[in-house]
């Protein structure tokens, strides 16, 4: 959802190649279009259509001078991604350059009535208002700081901002409302960007300014300010995620490097018992729970349920955030609406969070630290998965899931469960550690142009998962259902063309599930199961199989049985030549 970095040197270097570095860091949030203003007397701008690395080598960003400068990478959202319309953006003068993320709902208004004041405009993007506006309010006698504050009075929807001003040179301001920014102080300088894993190499002392603050960079540090203008003291927090977590490190792409990191992120995430059994002392007694979340912790969500209700017996539902407001008059004070996200800043749980806050008490299960919904939730779990950099989330959703786990076993005092859980890094560490021979299954998939994936129970959202994992990022198109559901419509989709991946783990549902990979062998599918070691009937009757520890049941089976799926859309990506890290239309982190 675009990516922006302000930095300041402390000394007289060129910022450009630091700013490059940190830009580079945020690509997972775009990347149709880059760009980079600098100040050396007057503002240098570089950008142009396409990733960093390609329009780095025709425009060569690392040799503008000037000791600050802001970044963008950008993914599209108003205007195409066009030249013009990639960032900085900049007024007719050249005297103020922008960057920003998010989007603004009435920026139409406010360019007619610039267009009739004078302004000339050359992209179609919703930012170009920006500095035009800051530009004017200068000119009406305003500082930069106060022009971006009179700015955001001014602008409807969610940005985060970055401003410099060739009359006011030697400083950058910041502002953000309902799209992430951090500050950081470093030993080199002063930087500003929309997430760590940016600055991660240079600043790990961050703080995040709450809406409506404005920050103001120099050379001599950072300060922040409430609306009126009032310095705040803001003690920084230190970040301990490496930078070496954010980089390849040696593997191919992120995505597999993260699919590698899952144990770990189980095991640290499973160290939050103690916290999440205070959190739930706290709560007290609840009726009703609902999840609440997007996309692939959704998916950790439905299981969320199917975990509550069967082991606490508390009436459980799970939304989908953007259809959160649909149901939230059904939500009282007895209820606990539980958010999950990565990021904790995507913006249709955070406009649920808010709805939900009115009425329920609410719990925020989020990978990043200092995210948005941490700070808007009344209580908070952080999963322990570090930066997740591919687009594609697979660390962070079995972090979610351990979290989950605990806390509902927690909740229903289910002892032996929470034993089963300290098993299952061994379990993730098998299946990963047989990866060569998935690579070569997955050869025999990439010819597919439809696919189902069928599980039961625990199963079933496993089976969403693995679908939702090969749509995003094979480009084919991928149906989960629910094993039993399939024979009410969708079979008749079912010939020998089609790949259908059964989970078939053991437990209460492999009959019945069987009898569904029956129907659709009945009608030629290719089967491939992910089922347990030495399960004979399901490898007599599927083409091939993935096996899986014998010891995983049903129960457990979505944090082990869901790692062959990701492996399968890694590698049948890497097979079509498309870059699993980035997939076409998408972002890690959607705020609009
Ligand atoms: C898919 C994926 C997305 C996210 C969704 C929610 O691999 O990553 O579906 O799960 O956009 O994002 P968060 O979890 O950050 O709220």
């Amino acid at each position: 959802m675009c990516g922006i970095v302000g930095c300041i040197l402390k000394e007289k270097k060129d910022a450009a190649p630091v700013l490059f570095e940190c830009i580079q860091n945020l690509e997972y949030r775009g990347y149709d279009s880059i760009g980079l203003a600098t100040y050396d007397n007057r503002i240098n701008v570089k950008k142009g259509k396409g990733d960093i690395k390609k329009v780095n080598r025709e425009q060569n960003f690392k040799n503008m001078s000037g000791s600050y400068g802001i970044a963008h990478t950008r993914w599209a959202s108003t205007g195409k991604p066009t030249p013009e319309n990639a960032h900085p953006h900049l007024d007719d003068t050249n005297t103020v350059a922008v960057v920003h993320n998010g989007t603004l709902e009435n920026h139409s208004e406010i360019r007619d009535e610039l267009i009739k004041e004078g302004h000339e405009f050359i992209s179609t993007t919703d930012t170009e208002v920006i500095p035009h506006m800051i530009k004017k309010f200068m000119d009406e006698g305003l500082n930069l700081e106060d022009a971006v504050r009179k700015c955001g009075e001014k602008i409807e929807g969610s940005y985060a901002i970055v401003a410099m001003s060739k009359d006011e040179p030697g400083k950058l301001v910041a502002t953000r409302k309902d799209s992430p920014l951090i500050v950081a102080f470093g030993k080199e300088g002063y930087f500003v960007a929309s997430d760590t894993p940016a600055v991660l190499d240079y600043a790990r002392d961050v703080i995040r300014p709450k809406e409506g603050e404005i920050a103001i960079l120099t050379k001599e540090g950072i300060e922040i300010h409430d609306e009126n203008g009032k310095e705040i003291k803001k003690v920084p927090q230190h970040i301990d995620w490496s930078p070496e977590m954010a980089k390849k490190e040696g593997f191919d792409h992120f995505m597999i490097k993260e699919i590698t990191e899952q144990s770990a992120a189980v095991k640290n995430t499973l160290g939050q018992r103690a916290n999440i059994e205070k959190i739930i002392k706290s709560i007290g007694d609840v009726k009703r729970i609902c999840f609440v979340a997007c996309g692939t912790s959704y998916h950790a969500s439905i299981t969320g349920k199917y975990l509550i209700e069967s082991l606490a017996g508390i009436a459980c539902d799970v939304v989908i955030a953007s259809e959160f407001k649909y149901t939230a008059k059904t939500w009282d004070e007895d209820t606990l609406v539980i958010f999950i996200s990565q990021s904790g800043e995507t913006f249709d749980s955070r406009m649920a969070l808010k709805e939900a806050r009115k009425t329920s008490k609410t719990l925020a299960i989020v990978n990043v630290a200092g995210s948005a919904m941490t700070e808007e939730a009344e209580y908070f779990i952080q999963t322990q998965a570090g930066p997740e950099i591919g687009v594609a989330a697979t660390k962070t959703y079995l972090a979610q899931l351990t979290a989950i786990y605990l806390f509902a076993a927690l909740m229903a005092k289910d002892e032996k469960l929470i034993r089963e859980l300290y098993k299952v890094p061994k379990y993730i560490d098998e299946v990963v550690n047989e990866r060569e021979s998935i690579k070569e299954i997955s050869k025999r998939y990439d010819f597919a142009k439809n696919a189902f994936y069928l599980g039961r129970g625990f199963s079933y959202p496993i089976a969403l998962e693995g679908a939702l994992k090969l749509k995003e990022i094979t480009y084919i198109h991928a149906e989960g259902y629910a094993a039993g559901e399939l024979k009410h419509g969708p079979l008749a989709l079912i010939d020998e063309k089609v790949p259908v991946i059964v989970v078939i783990p053991p437990g209460d549902d492999y009959s019945k599930t069987m009898v569904n990979l029956e129907e659709v062998k009945a009608r030629g599918a290719i089967i491939l199961s992910v089922c347990a070691k030495g399960d004979k009937k399901t490898a007599e009757n599927s083409k091939e199989v993935i096996e899986i520890n014998a010891e995983v049941g049903d129960i457990i089976a979505p944090l082990v049985y869901a790692v062959p799926l990701q492996l399968i859309s890694y590698y049948v990506t890497c097979d079509k030549g498309y870059n699993p890290d980035k997939p076409r239309n998408l972002a890690k982190v959607i705020t609009v």
